[in-house]
């Protein structure tokens, strides 16, 4: 039986609530991990390798459908260049040693953000990682690489122009629903719950137009520490929240 959109267990009466479809997460605070240990930024970063590995498999475990993870921004360049190297090299060393584990687990993988940009290697790696997982129909792990949310929009909007240009749309047509296919995102469902670690609270052009209606969850623990314990508490902390999509409350 159904109680305000939750399923209710009839015998027992346990409230079991959807976990969320799309969990989106701002993987946050690397630097200070490894600075409070007296380690090299680094160490933060490869610790940090470590978690998205542990996060992909409590996802799968928990039954959540898609998972975005934003590992560089399109600000990321600002940083010094052996930092960026640094990163550089452990999303090569992430899709060539997790590639074959990832299919096993008929997970999808998928990359938002600009590709031109990034080192001609990790391109390709990009494109053979997205060809080979094409058909899995596990998890949709959806890695946001050298990523920024403005830029989509303005690449989306000079699609929508040119559409319109061209007489293959006009502007009466243009809605929320048609705007979002010109989208990176286009065939991936919104985040229900965008999560960002290490106490800051801003979204830093992630998801802007997707995240409309998102759950938003900040933690206070740095991404290195991120545990199963702390995606389940997160996931619970959702599953208490009403979500209202503008209407009012029940
Ligand atoms: C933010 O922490 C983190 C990043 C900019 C990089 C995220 C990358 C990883 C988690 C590792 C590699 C990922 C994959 C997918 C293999 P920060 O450096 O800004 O931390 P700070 O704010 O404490 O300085």
């Amino acid at each position: 039986m159904l109680v305000r959109g939750k399923m209710r267990l009839a015998e027992t009466g346990v409230n079991v609530v959807p976990v969320p479809e799309h969990i989106a997460i701002i993987m946050d605070g690397n630097g200070r991990w490894a600075k409070s240990r007296g380690l090299p930024r680094f160490a933060g970063h490869k610790r940090g390798a470590e978690v998205v590995r542990d996060m992909v498999k409590g996802c799968q475990e928990l039954g959540i459908n898609y998972l975005t993870l934003y590992a560089f921004s399109s600000e990321n360049w600002k940083r010094p260049a052996s930092e960026v190297a640094d990163l550089m090299g452990l999303f090569r060393l992430y899709l060539t040693r997790e590639l074959n584990e990832l299919h096993r687990n008929n997970v999808r993988v998928r990359f938002i953000g600009a590709r031109e940009g990034l080192p001609g290697d990790i391109a390709t790696l990009i494109e053979q990682t997205e060809e080979k997982t094409r058909r899995n129909s596990g998890l949709n792990l959806v890695m946001a690489i050298n990523y920024g949310s403005q830029n989509e929009i303005i690449q989306a909007v000079k699609a929508v122009a040119k559409d319109v240009e061209k007489g293959r749309l006009t502007a009466s047509e243009i809605t929320e629903h048609c705007f979002a296919a010109y989208l990176e995102t286009a065939d991936i469902p919104d985040p229900d719950l965008v999560v960002r670690t290490s106490g800051e609270q801003r979204l830093s052009n992630f998801l802007l137009w997707q995240a409309a209606y998102a759950e938003l969850a900040f933690v206070d623990v740095h991404w290195p520490d991120f545990t199963r314990e702390c995606l389940e508490g997160v996931i619970r902390d959702y599953q208490s929240r009403e979500r209202r999509y503008g209407s009012s409350s029940k």
